[in-house]
């Protein structure tokens, strides 16, 4: 089956095998060596050349777990935060900030329409008490990409932490983390990274972690704070999914060895086949080019079909489709390019697209 969800992706061969490992126990030498490697290794991917500036600490869990332990860490006491919303995943950072009231303020906008980055340097100025920042890097919710690299310049400007949930853009869109100061950026095994999903991670400014370890614990399994200090120990506080560890490692070393850059070009082409393809069959894309992401595009569902007959119909033949949220949940569909795709895979995707539309409305 070709997955064409934004995660969990179609794995390598490769990477499915290492799940086959040996059988591990998390407090032996082996695993603290495999924990160490998967550290080094996302640090060599996403902060090349300050790896020594940035420590990467790893949690078993879905991405929103390292989106939560990022936020629940972020802020010493009485502190407070903006966070922005265009999307289900900026939704979900103003639930998860609203739990423990450390909001000050939300900037929301509509979820076609990236967030203007001088609102938020006005938010910015209007709150000197404002501590930190926390957004979206890509809003999956329509594949759309949020100008953070503009965002932090301002809050970086401004001396504030500028927190980043990047769960489905590490690996597939280019984020300069730390050219750019970016303070805490939480990623996920399963999306563009090519692993399985279950293991995420929140790579730290390593200064701004030593103050972490002050902050209040608002959570135990999502504090960072405990996981950093049994890092610093060769540890990890809490049973780790270990396999699943296993297979990160192993998609990271793919990763390098393909590089990030060129795993990027490799999604932006396959995401520009997809959308050539459903132009020349009349279906429209919600967003303007210039919105879209390298990994995952929205389309309107054409007249004469509903989502469950295009996704049911495109199943039978080996293809995966991803239903749209909230309010557009009827009206659209969406088509990740995540993962190990080869060509072949996205043009049999057009071609079983087309099959159906002359199966279901004809005409085409
Ligand atoms: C931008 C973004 N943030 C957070 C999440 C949550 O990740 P998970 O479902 O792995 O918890 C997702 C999932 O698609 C996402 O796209």
């Amino acid at each position: 089956m070709i997955l064409l969800n934004p995660g969990p992706v179609n794995v390598s061969d490769r990477v499915r095998k290492t799940l086959m490992g040996p059988d591990l126990c998390h407090r032996e030498s082996e695993c603290a060596a495999l924990f160490g490697n998967i550290r080094r290794k996302l640090l060599e991917a996403f902060v090349p050349g300050a790896e020594s500036e940035y420590t990467a600490i790893l949690l078993t869990g879905s991405g929103t777990a390292a989106v939560e332990a990022s936020i629940m860490s972020c802020l010493p006491a009485g502190k407070r935060l903006i966070h922005v919303n265009n999307g289900v995943y900026g939704e979900r950072i103003s639930s998860i900030v609203a739990t423990q009231r450390l909001g000050i303020a939300e900037i929301k906008s509509a979820w076609d329409t990236p967030p203007d980055p001088e609102r938020i340097l006005k938010s910015l100025k209007q709150e000197p008490a404002v501590y930190a920042v926390v957004m979206v890097h890509h809003e999956t919710t329509l594949g759309l990409m949020n100008p953070v690299h503009e965002i932090a310049d301002h809050v970086d400007g401004r001396g504030c932490v500028f927190v980043v949930d990047s769960v489905s853009g590490l690996g597939g869109e280019p984020l300069d983390i730390a050219g750019r100061h970016m303070y805490m950026v939480a990623g996920t095994a399963g999306k563009c990274i090519q692993g399985f999903p279950g293991v995420s991670f929140v790579l730290v400014r390593k200064g701004f972690m030593e103050n972490v370890v002050k902050h209040p614990k608002r959570s135990w399994y999502l504090n960072l704070a405990n996981y950093y200090e049994a890092q610093k120990n060769d540890s990890i506080p809490f049973t780790p999914a270990v396999q699943v560890y296993a297979a990160f490692d192993e998609a990271l070393s793919e990763l390098l060895e393909e590089g990030v850059a060129n795993r990027c070009k490799r999604y932006a082409r396959f995401a520009s086949l997809i959308r050539d393809r459903m132009n020349a069959l009349g279906i429209q894309a919600v967003l303007p080019a210039a919105y879209q992401s390298n990994s995952v595009t929205a389309f309107y569902v054409p007249e004469g079909l509903t989502y469950s007959v295009l996704h049911d119909r495109l199943k039978e033949r080996g293809y995966v489709i991803y239903a749209g949220q909230g309010y557009l949940e009827s009206k659209i569909f969406r088509v990740a390019n995540m993962g190990a795709l080869e060509e072949k895979d996205v043009e049999g995707f057009g071609d079983a697209f087309e099959e159906v539309l002359r199966q279901e409305i004809g005409g085409v």
